[in-house]
């Protein structure tokens, strides 16, 4: 099995990224112009470059934004679901799509409410890369190169990333899955899980954390509000959330939901109380290793777009204990191999 799967991937990969794999062992030799290996063959173990796709797909990042911006004009919360599935793919087990696949991490708590739609614009721009370039681009690399564009589209920084990742033959773990630390968690639980997956410096905990400039969250996650809101602002925002209906969805950012700005911390330094922000993000305003950053990025937007840049850059180079290993889905939501694709059964619409 393992040796039929190679093959199917190695000649769905094409013709140079065969050659190059035998080119070591092959006896006769190849024609000149297919045994040097190119740049950008998908390989295990292969590490990310700038110029990944620069031979294999030059038009993937402009394909890319298109199709982002229009998406993200018929559902501005797009940006929203894609920083989330972002954060859930790449903090288990490193950026590897393991969320994207049907019948996996996403039946798991942790992983309620991603958005369907943002999960289906990822199998759409692949289904569109691979039209035009051929199964080369993960679909890790279209997460990754997905959500950097909806933060800028929205009014947030613009940044490189590097690129080559490869998609996992299977979901994470559910103890991986389960490192993706509650709203409930305490600061001191945020930086531990944070610096466990490389993510040691707390600057990358507030940052990243700022994410929740867009989006909604169910009432359920913001826990404890039958304190006594003390103004009109917290008695509004708590009132929200008192019809009783657990999965209703409330603003993260209650200034400028929308927008990737840094209102977030603006609301944290407001300390609206109990039930208004996550108890997770409220706490990073008072804990002494964090309530610097919530108000230096608060005061400075320049200093949370460049830090948030920089995290995110960090985030999405995160890997597994094996290193960059797995195969180019020709589906995001199955494994290529045919036993594994029948096993993961009815899920969203594949688009190819
Ligand atoms: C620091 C630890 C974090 C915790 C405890 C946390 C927790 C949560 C919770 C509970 C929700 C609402 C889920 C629901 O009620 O359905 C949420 C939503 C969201 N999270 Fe986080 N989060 C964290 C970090 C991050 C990071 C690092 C990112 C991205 C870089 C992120 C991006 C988002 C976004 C954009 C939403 C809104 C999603 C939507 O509107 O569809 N979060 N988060
Ligand atoms: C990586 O290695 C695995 C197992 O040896 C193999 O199935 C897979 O096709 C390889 N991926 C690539 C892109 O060569």
């Amino acid at each position: 099995m393992a040796i039929s799967s190679r093959g199917t991937v190695v000649l769905a990969t094409g013709l140079l990224v065969a050659a190059a794999v035998c080119a070591a062992a092959a006896a006769a030799p190849l024609p000149r112009s297919l045994s040097r290996p190119r740049p950008s063959a998908m390989k295990n173990d292969t590490s990310l470059s700038h110029y990944f796709y620069v031979d294999s797909c030059p038009q993937l990042e402009t394909i890319v934004r298109s199709t982002v911006d229009n998406a993200i004009r018929q559902d501005v919360r797009l940006t929203a679901g894609l920083l989330r599935i972002f954060f859930h793919d790449c903090f288990p087990q490193g950026c590897d799509a393991s969320n994207l696949l049907d019948n996996g991490e996403r039946l798991l708590a942790p992983n309620v409410g991603l958005q369907q739609g943002a999960l289906q614009l990822i199998e759409d721009i692949r289904a569109k890369v691979h039209s035009q370039c051929g199964p080369t681009v993960s679909c890790a690399d279209i997460l990754v190169l997905a959500t950097r564009d909806a933060v800028n589209l929205a009014g947030g920084p613009a940044f490189t990333v590097p690129l080559g990742r490869l998609d996992s033959f299977a979901p994470a773990s559910d103890g991986d899955v389960f490192s993706l630390p509650p709203p409930t968690a305490s600061v001191d639980t945020l930086l531990d899980a944070f610096s466990r997956k490389g993510l040691s410096d707390p600057a990358d905990l507030v940052a990243l954390s700022g994410a929740h400039t867009v989006g909604k969250a169910r009432c359920s996650s913001f826990g404890n509000d039958t304190i006594t809101p003390k103004d009109d602002i917290s008695r509004c925002l708590a009132g929200f959330c008192s019809t009783g209906d657990a999965n209703r969805l409330r603003d993260l950012d209650f200034l400028t939901p929308e927008v990737f700005d840094n209102m977030y911390y603006i609301d944290l330094t407001l300390n609206k109380g109990p039930g208004v922000m996550l108890n997770s993000d409220q706490g990073l305003a008072s804990h002494p290793r964090t309530n610097w950053l919530v108000r230096g990025f608060a005061d400075n937007h320049w200093w949370f777009f460049d830090q948030f840049s920089t995290s995110m850059v960090k985030m999405s180079q995160l890997k597994g204990p094996q290193g960059n290993v797995g195969e180019v889905r020709g589906n995001c939501f199955r494994p290529n191999t045919a036993a594994a694709g029948a096993a993961a059964g009815e899920g969203l619409a594949a688009s190819a």
